[in-house]
């Protein structure tokens, strides 16, 4: 993968490449790509909420995109493959759209069958006031036939009853469970890329590197093909390296495209930083200042029922 440098990063699909980065729209690099190439398509595109890279439509325009990018997507995928669409909601006049809904059927229209609706669940992001605050988004995991690949073992996270017994029957006293844990179900805790994520660059929207890592180390083999049809910073690609698969994808911004090429050659090098995958989650130490409720006198005397006044007159 390295041309002494640094990474070989091509810019159009081949099939020797093992990492292409298509300074594009991802409609020209999916035509690129012969019939039955990819194992696992693994993407999060715009929501159409206005982001710095995309112009608003309307969600007509917007569901036809989308379809017109999965169908070349659908045409590519292996027979035992799958495809993974990370999205949250579209947003109008304070009404959501939940995107996961609104594209269920574009993917049971190509024939696709739905594997897992994952919860991707996180605690940072908008404090809502006339809502709840949004604190997860979706993966919606298709695959194109009943024959998929899907390995268990390398994402399994510790049990909670390791020590856990038989207590009758012919195996009364052996440990129940798998000794290489368990399976990590369909709600997933991690971490989203905010300001002190050791991920986060000026992208606005990144998704995990973990999150990409479980995908990929259950749905592919080392050296199949996974493609991300909007790559960002190159999240995907970056897991996809540490994973020792190949990986395409496309992006139209070439600041993110600067930023995925840096990243993934820092993923070839050893060096790239990722928040490492099954790290727990950070507990604050109960002894730490901001933990603390601070009494009324620190908190210049407000109090939940001043606070409630403040925010009733403001
Ligand atoms: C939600 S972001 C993806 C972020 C990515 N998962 C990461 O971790 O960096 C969607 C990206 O799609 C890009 N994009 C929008 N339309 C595109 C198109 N037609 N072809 C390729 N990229 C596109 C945007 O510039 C944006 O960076």
């Amino acid at each position: 993968m390295r041309s002494g440098t640094g990474a070989k990063i091509a810019e159009h699909y081949s099939p020797e490449a093992d990492v292409v980065l298509y300074p594009g729209d991802c409609r020209n690099l999916l035509k690129q790509m012969p019939p039955d190439s990819v194992q696992l398509f693994v993407t999060s595109p715009p929501y159409n909420m206005g982001k710095e890279y995309e112009r608003r439509t309307t969600l007509d325009e917007y569901k036809a995109f989308q379809a017109e990018v999965i169908k070349l997507c659908v045409e590519r995928l292996r027979p035992d493959g799958s495809i993974c669409w990370e999205v949250g909601n579209h947003v109008v006049d304070q009404e959501v759209y939940p995107l996961d809904i609104e594209l269920y059927p574009i993917f049971k229209s190509l024939g696709l069958k739905l594997r897992n609706r994952v919860v991707w669940h996180f605690e940072h992001g908008l404090h809502c006031s006339r809502r709840f605050s949004g604190r997860y988004e979706s993966i919606l995991w298709f695959t194109k036939t009943d024959d998929f690949r899907f390995d268990l073992d390398p994402v399994r996270v510790p049990s909670k009853y390791p020590g856990k017994k038989y207590f009758k029957g012919p195996k009364r006293g052996q440990l129940s469970g798998n000794p290489l844990g368990k399976n990590p179900g369909d709600v997933w805790d991690i971490p989203n890329v905010k300001h002190n994520h050791p991920e986060k660059t000026v992208h606005p929207c990144q998704f995990p590197v973990e999150l990409v890592q479980r995908l990929i180390r259950s749905m592919t083999k080392p050296g199949d093909l996974v493609v991300d049809p909007f790559m960002g910073v190159g999240s995907t690609a970056v897991a996809a390296v540490l994973e020792g698969r190949r990986v395409a994808g496309a992006e139209m911004v070439s600041r993110y495209v600067s930023i995925a090429k840096k990243r993934i050659s820092e993923a070839v090098a050893g060096t790239v930083k990722v928040r490492p995958i099954g790290k727990p989650i950070y507990v604050p130490p109960p002894t730490l200042a901001i933990v603390r409720r601070p009494p009324p006198s620190r908190a210049g005397n407000r109090t939940v029922e001043s606070y409630a006044a403040v925010q009733a007159a403001g």
